[in-house]
């Protein structure tokens, strides 16, 4: 029972090694571990591998990229190909007819980009009282300080207090208690952030106007208004973002994940117009935000290629019949009273157990089954890659029927 060098992420420090499931290849929606078990992966990895595992194309862009120039900064007067035309497509792709897109390598590091963003660019427009910035409860915006203290799932907080300054989590769903808070804090609020459908804590799709009633109280009150689209952008909802599905424009997006699906790390934070002209008015204003591998080359040639994939594959378009093979089979769940309610839109689903069952223990026996889905509190959720076939989906719906074992 050897604990490893290895300090995981979100698990126990405890942990032995031989506990963990040791992955050492993939094709399309299915893993292998070091024991030759192959599991349909439910989860597209984090939330992420949106094109499927093994895909020749992206490591050939990779390998291209690396043998040119694998990395070289982009701070002061560098920059490179590969991270200026990605950025001019990520425009293209978004909901901004003229935005700018800033670089870095997590979810994590966008959330605190876009915050501290928002707070600059009131600043630049001679408003530095506009210092707080909200969130809402369940939300989950990364595990950096910043992200950490607009987080609304209580117990990733634990422990890790003082918080960053000014910062305010408000109720999910009620656009009532965000108005409350921006009346409370008159001219003082620089942002608010919101996933548009909350993943982690659950998969939560928001409450049917509540994106347009939080963009109207932005307006209405000189806020500016974040998207956090790490797990919506680019394709989970059949749409580039999440914006378009649900038609509503924010000041900033902030994106990871499936912009390279995971094959090479890389995020950033989209800075629609409002925020740019702030920026950018002062010819004396140097942005002191960057991180060492901002822009780098070999992560946004692996994206260009990403997005080639996405958009040759016609990818969005597959998120319907995901939406109601999966989404349509954990209805059928729930409507048998297996599931205490199946939730989610596009590509992202959830089973809310039933009282008395542990999702731990759902999701270990759907694994004994060859499947990957993760139990989150009270909640199974599901984010396959949009690649996966309809027969996979099947099992996967199989495999939690049998696992719940009801
Ligand atoms: C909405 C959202 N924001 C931020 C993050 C943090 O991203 P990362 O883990 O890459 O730092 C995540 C990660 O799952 C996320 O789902």
């Amino acid at each position: 029972m050897t604990i490893g060098a290895f300090l995981h992420p979100f698990a126990p420090p405890a942990r032995p090694r031989d506990e963990f499931v040791t992955i050492v290849e993939g094709r399309g929606a299915v893993v292998t571990d070091d024991r030759g078990r192959s599991y349909i992966d439910a989860m597209a990895s984090l939330w992420y591998c949106n094109v499927g595992y093994g895909r020749r194309e992206l490591v050939e862009a990779i390998t291209a990229q690396a043998e040119r120039i694998a990395g070289f900064h982009t701070f002061t007067s560098f920059t490179n190909e590969p991270a200026e035309t990605l950025a001019e497509r990520i425009v293209d792709l978004s909901p901004f007819d003229e935005a700018r897109v800033f670089l870095c390598q997590s979810g994590s590091e966008a959330v605190d980009t876009a915050m501290k963003l928002a707070r600059v660019a009131h600043v630049r427009r001679g408003r530095p009282h506009r210092r707080i910035l909200v969130s809402r409860g369940r939300g989950y915006h990364g595990v950096n300080y910043g992200g950490t203290s607009l987080s609304g799932i209580p117990v990733n907080r634990e422990g890790f207090e003082p918080f960053v300054e000014a910062t305010v989590v408000v109720d999910p769903d009620d656009p009532g208690k965000l108005e409350a808070t921006l009346e409370a804090y008159p001219g003082e609020v620089a942002a608010v952030i919101v996933e548009p459908v909350q993943g982690a804590s659950g998969v939560w799709p928001p409450p049917e106007g509540y994106l347009a009633a939080v963009r109207e109280l932005c307006d209405a009150h000189g806020a500016f208004l974040v998207f956090d689209e790490v797990i919506t952008g680019f394709g989970r909802l059949g749409t580039w973002f999440a914006a378009q599905r649900y038609g509503v424009t924010p000041d900033m997006i902030t994106f990871a994940k499936a912009v390279t699906s995971g094959y090479v790390p890389l995020a950033g934070v989209i800075v629609g117009p409002s925020v740019r002209r702030a920026l950018e008015e002062d010819d004396d204003f140097v942005l002191r935000h960057g991180y060492t591998y901002s822009g780098h080359p070999l992560a946004a040639a692996c994206a260009l290629a990403n997005l080639d994939l996405i958009e040759r594959e016609g990818l969005l378009d597959r998120v319907p019949g995901i939406e109601t093979r999966l989404g349509g089979g954990l209805r059928d769940l729930a409507d048998e009273g297996r599931i205490a309610a199946a939730r989610g839109v596009g590509g992202m689903w959830a089973a809310a157990m039933p009282d008395g069952v542990a999702e731990t223990q759902v999701a270990a026996r759907m694994l004994e089954r060859g499947v990957i889905a993760r139990p989150v509190p009270g909640t199974i959720v599901f984010c396959p890659p949009l690649v996966i076939t309809d027969a996979e989906l099947d099992r996967v719906v199989d495999a939690l029927a049998t696992a719940l074992g009801t």
